[in-house]
């Protein structure tokens, strides 16, 4: 496995996706950097922790033979790889937050970013950025946020840590290629966060409503059991979970 270690860069999803470009990277290939000074999240957002206290890193995955409607099968793997490592070091109330942030009780502690590159309707590779928050202590200005240093009281070691993520992702990718899509599917359900407790949700307007999370569909939209008792599903750009 080639690891590209960087002291600081941009954001290691964009740093990973020119050298895939460029063609000289191959399957499995990781950037982690120090600091990243302009890292991406989700729906746009940023992606700012503290320089050297925490892990942002980028992995390839060859996704050739895959369609992008099997999109999510890599999503929920991922997170399971993820979630998988950190239960292992006895991190508390470890749980799946829809689609993809790993959270402790109700802190968010480690945000995925994954990126298709397409061709047509296939998948040709994905560019898996993770960002774990390790070793810092202070979140300013967002109070959802911790890390596990704050979620177990210990320091981790950065490099050790990387290579049990990278491990359990590896064997976690790797039972994609073998077709356990209906294991996948349903360890993610079981361990996702909030699911049959009543919640608080935000629609595109701006509205907020009551709900119940059901689960996910296959194609990795959420299903919620709304207050007139209809069933109704959601993709990502609809819905915020609020509390
Ligand atoms: C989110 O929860 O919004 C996703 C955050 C993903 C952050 C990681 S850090 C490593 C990689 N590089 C980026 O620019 N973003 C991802």
């Amino acid at each position: 496995m080639e690891i590209i270690k960087l002291d600081a860069t941009e954001s290691t999803n964009s740093y990973l996706k020119e050298l895939v470009k460029r063609n000289t990277v191959q399957d499995f290939a990781v950037v982690v950097a120090k600091t990243q000074t302009k890292g991406r999240g989700q729906m746009d957002s940023s992606w700012q922790t503290e320089p050297g206290k925490n892990l942002t890193f980028s992995v390839l995955k060859e996704m050739s033979g895959f369609t992008l409607d099997k999109h999510f099968i890599l999503n929920m793997s991922v997170a399971l790889a993820v979630y998988n490592s950190l239960k292992s070091l006895q991190v508390p109330r470890i749980k799946i937050k829809w689609p993809n942030d790993i959270m402790s009780g109700s802190f968010k502690i480690c945000g995925i970013l994954i990126e298709n590159i397409i061709s047509g309707t296939d998948l040709k590779s994905a560019i898996i950025g993770i960002g774990l928050n390790v070793n810092q202590i202070h979140f300013p200005g967002n109070p959802k946020a911790s890390s596990l240093k704050n979620k177990t009281q210990k320091d981790f070691d950065l490099d050790e840590l990387l290579h049990a993520l990278l491990q359990n992702l590896k064997s976690g990718l790797s039972n994609l290629e073998i077709g356990s899509t209906h294991e996948i599917y349903k360890e993610y359900q079981s361990n996702l966060f909030r699911r049959g407790v009543a919640s608080t949700f935000q629609n595109m307007n701006g509205s907020t409503f009551s709900g119940i999370i059901l689960g996910v569909s296959k194609e990795g939209m959420l299903l919620v059991q709304l207050e007139n008792d209809t069933l109704q599903q959601f993709d990502i750009k609809e819905i915020k979970l609020l509390f």
